[in-house]
C-alpha cells in the first residue's frame, strides 16, 4: 500500500478514501495531526524565523498584511495566559508560543504620519479580513513547522477571556489575538484524526444536503470518529452529540459569548 493510500485510509476510513494526485506535499499535508504533549527538547536556531518567512509568504488581502504575531517567552506570561485559556498545559510546556493577532493598528500609524484616521478598520468586513490573514499565516506556520518536524496545536481557548489577555500582551486599539499556537518537539505520537467524507464537503454548483440525509454518511463518520476516539482512550461521544453539545447554547462559548463588546473597545467590528 503507498504511503498516500495509508495516509488517506487514516483520514477517511477505508470506505471514503478518495484518489489523490501522488504528491509529497500533499502527503506531507494528509499527515497533520494537533500535539498536546511536549518534549523538553529546545528548537534548532532559526525555528522562529523559518515559521515567519512561511507565514508571511501567505496570501494576504490586498496586500494589507494585517497581521502580526508575539513570541510569549516569559514563562509568568505565559502561566497567566494558560490560565486564561481552559488551563491548558501545552501553553506553558511547548518551547514556543506564539499568538496570532489580526491588527489595523500598523496601518494606522502609517497613516498618523499623513494625519489621517482610517475608518475601514472598524467595519466587520476589516475584522474577517485580518482574522482571515492571520488564519492563513499561521496555517503556514503550522505546515512549515510539521516540516521540521515539530508538532502544533492552535490554542482557540485564548478568546475565553478575550480582554485579559488583550491586556496580558498590552495591545494597542485596532489588534485582537485570534489564537494562540503551540509548537514543539512531540513528547508522544499522535494519530491522525478521521474527517468527513468529502461527499458531504464538497458540493457542486449549488450547496447540497442531499448526501447530508441521515443516516447515511455522516452516522458513518461518527462511527469512525468514535472508534478512532476509543484507539485513543478517549471519550467516544458520538461526533453528532459532540457537535449539538458544542454549539446548543451559550454555555460552550466559556466567555467568547461577549467577545463582541471588547472587539468594540478594540474599535474592531464596530459596523
Ligand atoms: C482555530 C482553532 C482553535 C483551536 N483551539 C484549540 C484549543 O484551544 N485547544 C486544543 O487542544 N485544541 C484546539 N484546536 C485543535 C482542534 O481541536 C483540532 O485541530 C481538531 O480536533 C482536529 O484534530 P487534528 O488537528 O489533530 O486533526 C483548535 C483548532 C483550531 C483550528
Amino acid at each position: 500500500m503507498s504511503e498516500t493510500t495509508t495516509l488517506l485510509n487514516h483520514r477517511y476510513g477505508p470506505d471514503h478514501t478518495p484518489s489523490v494526485v501522488d504528491n509529497p506535499i500533499i502527503d506531507h499535508l494528509l499527515n497533520h495531526r494537533s500535539l498536546r504533549s511536549y518534549a523538553d527538547r529546545p528548537l534548532p536556531p532559526g525555528t522562529l524565523e523559518t515559521l515567519v518567512a512561511a507565514a508571511q509568504s501567505a496570501a494576504t488581502s490586498s496586500n494589507l498584511q494585517a497581521w502580526s504575531v508575539i513570541e510569549v517567552r516569559d514563562p509568568d506570561r505565559r502561566a497567566r495566559l494558560a490560565r486564561l485559556a481552559n488551563n491548558q498545559a501545552h501553553i506553558v510546556q511547548a518551547p514556543l508560543f506564539l499568538v496570532w493577532l489580526a491588527d489595523f493598528s500598523r496601518a494606522q500609524r502609517i497613516a498618523d504620519a499623513q494625519d489621517i484616521e482610517l475608518k475601514a478598520p472598524g467595519y466587520f468586513d476589516s475584522l474577517l479580513v485580518g482574522s482571515i490573514d492571520a488564519a492563513l499565516a499561521a496555517q503556514n506556520a503550522v505546515v512549515a513547522a510539521e516540516a521540521l518536524g515539530l508538532g502544533t496545536v492552535y490554542i482557540g481557548a485564548l478568546r475565553n477571556d478575550l480582554q485579559a489577555v488583550i491586556d496580558e500582551l498590552q495591545l494597542p486599539p485596532l489588534v485582537y489575538p485570534v489564537f494562540g499556537l503551540c509548537v514543539g518537539y512531540p513528547a508522544t505520537q499522535t494519530a491522525i484524526k478521521p474527517r468527513l467524507p468529502q461527499a458531504v464537503t464538497v458540493h457542486r454548483d449549488t450547496y447540497q444536503v442531499d448526501a447530508q440525509r441521515e443516516p447515511g454518511l455522516i452516522a458513518e463518520y461518527a462511527a469512525l470518529a468514535a472508534s478512532f476516539s476509543r484507539g485513543q482512550g478517549q471519550n467516544s461521544l458520538d461526533w453528532r452529540d459532540q457537535v449539538i453539545a458544542r454549539l446548543k447554547d451559550e454555555s460552550t462559548l466559556h466567555g467568547r459569548e461577549r467577545i463582541a463588546g471588547t472587539l468594540n473597545a478594540q474599535l474592531l467590528a464596530l459596523r
